[in-house]
């Protein structure tokens, strides 16, 4: 039985982890904690914490976890690159798994995204759109910046130098050096993520449409039984799904 902490519990992916958590009987939901909670009456109790909260409540977090050496999972997007640093510090005593995307469907469009841009080579334009609920606090999702990471990888450009967030007036002909990146916000979409690539006559899209929650959450908890007993280390949900 594993025994996790959901941190995040009354938000949208909160309860949808709770709901998904229900139906495994080989998870055991130990603590839940949101906004003004403390983690410590229940982190001796759990093997693993499933982070969906705030991107400023993750270092602490992920500095507790590293300090009684319990797993996380990182769902929670949005961090600033000093945060980034902070979580990724921690990696030398604890297995983390940080994924901007716990959906079996976008890990094979990371896979997906890579293979077609090493395919198709330089001679095509790169852009990324993303769509999500009029709630969501950061822009673009993190899901779109792995995209944008991953193209920028292959072509080898700086990131995230090589990206342009919206176009607005006179920005002249597109570089070839350039990635898109296009966060469109409405209604109540659960998450929406196109990766176009335009050559001279033709244009391919790899698109994934996200309906419901469940996905990411029936991901996570997957990451969080794998990732217990683990040897320390940052993992994403590719090691999860043996796609690396
Ligand atoms: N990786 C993935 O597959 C994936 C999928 C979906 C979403 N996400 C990410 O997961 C995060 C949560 O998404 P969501 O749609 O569930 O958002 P949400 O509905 O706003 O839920 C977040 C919850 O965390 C709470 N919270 C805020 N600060 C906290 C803190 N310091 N400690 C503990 N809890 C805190 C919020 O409380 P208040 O409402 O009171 O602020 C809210 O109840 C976002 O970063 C989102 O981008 C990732």
């Amino acid at each position: 039985m594993t025994k996790i902490i959901i941190a995040g519990s009354r938000g949208r992916m909160g309860q949808a982890l709770l709901a998904a958590a229900g139906q495994l009987t080989e998870v055991q939901v130990v603590g839940q904690v949101d906004l003004g909670d403390s983690l410590l009456p229940f982190i001796e109790q759990a093997d693993v914490v499933i982070d969906f909260s705030h991107h400023d409540a993750t270092p602490a977090m992920a500095a507790l976890c590293h300090q009684r050496r319990k797993a996380i999972v990182i769902g929670t997007t949005g961090h600033s690159e000093i945060e980034q640093q902070s979580i990724r510090a921690l990696r030398d005593r604890v297995p983390m798994v940080w994924s901007s995307n716990y959906s079996s469907g976008v890990n094979a469009l990371f896979w997906l995204t890579r293979r077609a841009a090493e395919i198709l080579g330089p001679d095509f334009d790169l852009e990324v759109i993303e769509m999500h609920h009029r709630l969501k606090k950061d822009a673009p999702s993190g899901t779109a910046t792995t995209l944008a990471q991953i193209l920028a990888e292959v072509r080898q450009l700086a990131c995230p130098e090589a990206l342009r967030h919206g176009r607005q007036g006179l920005v002249g002909e597109r570089p070839a050096a350039e990635i898109g990146v296009h966060a469109v916000r409405g209604g109540d979409v659960v998450g929406d993520h196109t990766v176009l690539f335009a050559g001279a006559g033709e244009r391919l899209e790899l698109v994934h449409r996200a309906s419901s929650r469940e996905t990411f959450a029936r991901g996570a908890l997957r990451a969080a039984l794998w990732v217990v007993g683990q040897p320390p280390g940052l993992y994403t949900m590719q090691d999860v799904l043996g796609l690396r």
